[in-house]
């Protein structure tokens, strides 16, 4: 069913998807988990921490400052070094392909009185910056790089903030965290308004560790000076990677897949919402609450999909999911229009170009908008060479197209080793899952 050949991987067209899957934890838990907990005072466990790519600069990063994690079998242990704990890194921090390592580790730096410098791999050097940057240099930090500061590479040398009154333009919550963490470093509060509608994860975190966070004019307000206590976080499985095997259980005739222990926190749900509109069966079953996150069990089957408009508020709930959710798209009866959705611009890739660049190369009717896509459905869709353009994401992507090609040919996904960035196990669950 699959080989792996040189960064290539080869998955062909199942006749049956069946199976019950753990999905790695949370990238965006995780990462906070090491963040939070660092500039914390105490010692805190992290269990099911994503050992991926990205989570891993994370934890780089926060060694090159002197904070002590250690490593054992299945648990991290971040030892606190306080909010002004950590010291100047020797060399310049290389945040790998992570976003979310990048902009909340520039938050941090804001407030560190030491010069830092940060940089990341292709990718990640094209993404915008100066949407953090710009309220970060407001604050008084002192900021530069690339485009005025806007590329990485990047310098920091933080210190002296003062709280600001900021409109986020964007729901994003790198932006929103990068914010909030400069804010404890502050000499007044900080209030934030505007798209303050992205997932919510730093918020739940930094108020169960004692911060001083409150909801005020339909906004958020953060007031320095609550000490961090370190808390022990048990990371639940991340939605973003359980997405993928929802579409596959979805769009393949014969299909039954369980996905157990999957964060189901209300901002990141929206994955769920948007296949239940296109007539997907999901079942969502045992919710629980674990370390302040919301989780379930996720049962899908085969399902009739049908086109659906998908904008406004499902888009900052989804985001990272709209990647897959164009494949089930191309499987569904009619219309599928993403909207309001430029942020896919900016993301791994430019994936309103790549994510429809290769649902045409599976033989699909996909057109580019400016924020989304237009997909019509149904089509047949025919095994095709694919890349992954460096974006774990579309690498995840082709080969639920994949499994669920007609011709059930083999797909060469090209450059497959990124999907180690979020789901290093994925490749395995391909092979456990797919029934030839
Ligand atoms: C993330 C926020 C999102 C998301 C990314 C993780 C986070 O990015 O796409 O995968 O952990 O805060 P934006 O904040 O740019 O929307």
């Amino acid at each position: 069913m699959m080989t792996a050949g040189e960064d290539v991987r080869r998955v062909r067209g199942a006749r049956r998807l069946r199976g019950t899957i753990r999905v790695p934890g949370d990238k965006s838990i995780s990462h906070r988990a090491l963040l939070f907990n660092a500039l914390a005072l105490g010692t805190a466990r992290v269990r099911g921490f994503l050992d991926g790519a990205d989570c891993r600069t994370t934890l780089a990063a926060l060694r090159a400052m002197g904070v002590r994690i250690e490593e054992t079998e299945g648990m991290l242990t971040v030892h606190g070094a306080g909010i002004y704990g950590l010291t100047e890194p020797a060399d310049i921090l290389d945040c790998g392909n992570s976003g979310t390592t990048t902009r909340l580790l520039l938050g941090i730096l804001a407030g560190q009185p030491f010069f830092t410098g940060l940089t990341g791999d292709g990718s990640l050097r094209r993404r915008p910056m100066a949407r953090v940057t710009d309220p970060l240099r407001q604050m008084g930090a002192w900021i530069d790089g690339r485009e005025g500061g806007n590329l990485l590479p990047l310098g920091v040398r933080g210190g002296n903030l003062h709280g600001i009154a900021y409109a986020l333009p964007v729901a994003s919550a790198q932006v929103k965290s990068s914010l909030l963490l400069a804010a404890l470093f502050a000499d007044s509060p900080t209030t934030l308004t505007g798209r303050t509608d992205s997932r919510d994860h730093t918020e739940r975190m930094l108020r169960a560790m004692g911060a001083d966070l409150v909801a005020s004019g339909g906004g958020l307000m953060l007031t320095p000076g609550a000490p961090l206590a370190a808390r022990d976080v048990e990371v639940p499985g991340d939605i973003s990677s359980a997405a993928f095997w929802l579409v596959a259980g979805a769009a393949h005739p014969d299909a039954e897949l369980t996905i157990e222990h999957v964060g189901v926190n209300p901002t990141r749900t929206g994955m769920l919402d948007m296949l239940t509109l296109m007539g997907a069966e999901i079942d969502v079953r045992n919710e629980r609450e674990i370390s302040g996150e919301p989780v379930a069990d996720l049962t899908v089957r085969s399902s009739r999909l049908r086109g659906a408009e998908i904008g406004g508020s499902l888009i900052p709930r989804g985001i990272d999911e709209l990647v897959v959710l164009a494949v089930a798209a191309a499987m569904a009866e009619g219309r599928t229009v993403v909207r309001d959705a430029a942020e896919l611009r900016v993301k791994e890739s430019d994936r309103v170009a790549t994510v429809v660049e290769g649902l045409r190369r599976f033989g699909a009717r996909a057109e580019a908008a400016d924020d989304g896509f237009v997909i019509e459905g149904p089509n047949v869709l025919l095994a095709e060479a694919q890349e992954s353009h460096d974006d774990h994401r579309l690498a995840m992507a082709w080969a639920v197209a994949a499994l669920i090609a007609h011709d059930r040919e083999e797909t060469a996904i090209h450059g497959a080793s990124a999907a180690d960035v979020s789901y290093p196990t994925f490749w395995q669950t391909v092979a456990e899952i797919a029934e030839e």
